[in-house]
C-alpha cells in the first residue's frame, strides 16, 4: 500500500514539448517525450493528490482519476496553467516549453521557392516566471532546467529568477538524460542553494524523490 501523504494536495503538473506552427501542415517542436512529468503526475495521484495534468505533445496518455488538458502551443499552455494556478497547493512546471513562436502562421503551406527561406520568430511567454510573480505563501513551484553547458549556474539563475522554492536540472548533453529517454541525470537544487546530485535513475524513480522533497517543503 502507498503512503497517502498527499491526500488533500492539488497539484498542477505540465509535461510533454510544445508545438508551434509555421503553416497547415508544419510545426517548430522539441524532443521532449513528457515521460518526466507524466512519472510525477502517476506517482503524486498514487500517494492521493487531486492532480491535474496540462499535457503537450506526447505518446502517453495518463491514468483515469488524472485530470489532463491536451495543449499545443505555449500560449495554449499558458492559457490553461494560469487558470488551475490560484486553486492549487504545489505546482511542477516539467513541459519543454517553446521559447518563440513563429510570428506570422501561413494559412496555406509554404510553397517551396527560394533557395533561403527565412521564420521570424517571437518570443513566448515565460509561464513559470509569470508564476512566480503571483506565488501566494502556501504554493509551492518546481521548476525544470535542461542545460548543455554550466549546468549548476544556469539552473540556480532561474531558480532565484523565476522565485521557484525548487529546481531540477538536467545535463541533456548526456547520454541517458533529459529528452526521451527513460532515465535522467539530475542535480535538485533547493531554495538555500544546498545541491543534491542524483545520479542515472529511473524517471519514475526520480519522481518519488521529488514528491518526497515536496512533502517535506510542504510541511516546513
Ligand atoms: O528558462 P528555461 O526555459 O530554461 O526554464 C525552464 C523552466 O521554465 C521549466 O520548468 C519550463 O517548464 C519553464 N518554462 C516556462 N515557459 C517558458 C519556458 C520555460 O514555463 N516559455
Amino acid at each position: 500500500p502507498v503512503q497517502q501523504d498527499f491526500k488533500n494536495v492539488k497539484i498542477l503538473i505540465t509535461a510533454g514539448g510544445t508545438r508551434e506552427p509555421i503553416d497547415p501542415v508544419r510545426y517548430i517542436g522539441n524532443r521532449s517525450s513528457g515521460k518526466m512529468g507524466y512519472a510525477i503526475a502517476e506517482a503524486a495521484a498514487k500517494r492521493g493528490a487531486a492532480v491535474t495534468l496540462i499535457s503537450g505533445v506526447t505518446t502517453l496518455t495518463a491514468s483515469a482519476g488524472i485530470k489532463v488538458i491536451k495543449v499545443e502551443t505555449a500560449k495554449e499552455m499558458q492559457q490553461h496553467v494560469e487558470a488551475n494556478f490560484a486553486s492549487n497547493d504545489v505546482i511542477v512546471m516539467a513541459a519543454a516549453v517553446a521559447d518563440y513562436a513563429v510570428a506570422e502562421v501561413s494559412e496555406q503551406k509554404i510553397k517551396k521557392a527560394s533557395e533561403k527561406l527565412s521564420l521570424e520568430l517571437v518570443k513566448n511567454p515565460d509561464i513559470l516566471l509569470g508564476l512566480g510573480q503571483k506565488k501566494q505563501q502556501n504554493q509551492l513551484l518546481i521548476g525544470f532546467a535542461a542545460e548543455t553547458q554550466n549546468l549548476l549556474k544556469y539552473a540556480q539563475d532561474k531558480l532565484q529568477r523565476k522565485n521557484l522554492d525548487m529546481i531540477i536540472a538536467n545535463d541533456v548533453s548526456k547520454v541517458n538524460a533529459g529528452f526521451n529517454v527513460d532515465t535522467n541525470i539530475v542535480k535538485i537544487i533547493g531554495k538555500n542553494n544546498l545541491v543534491e546530485d542524483i545520479p542515472l535513475i529511473k524517471k519514475t524513480a526520480l519522481a518519488s524523490i521529488i514528491l518526497d522533497k515536496i512533502n517535506k517543503l510542504k510541511t516546513h
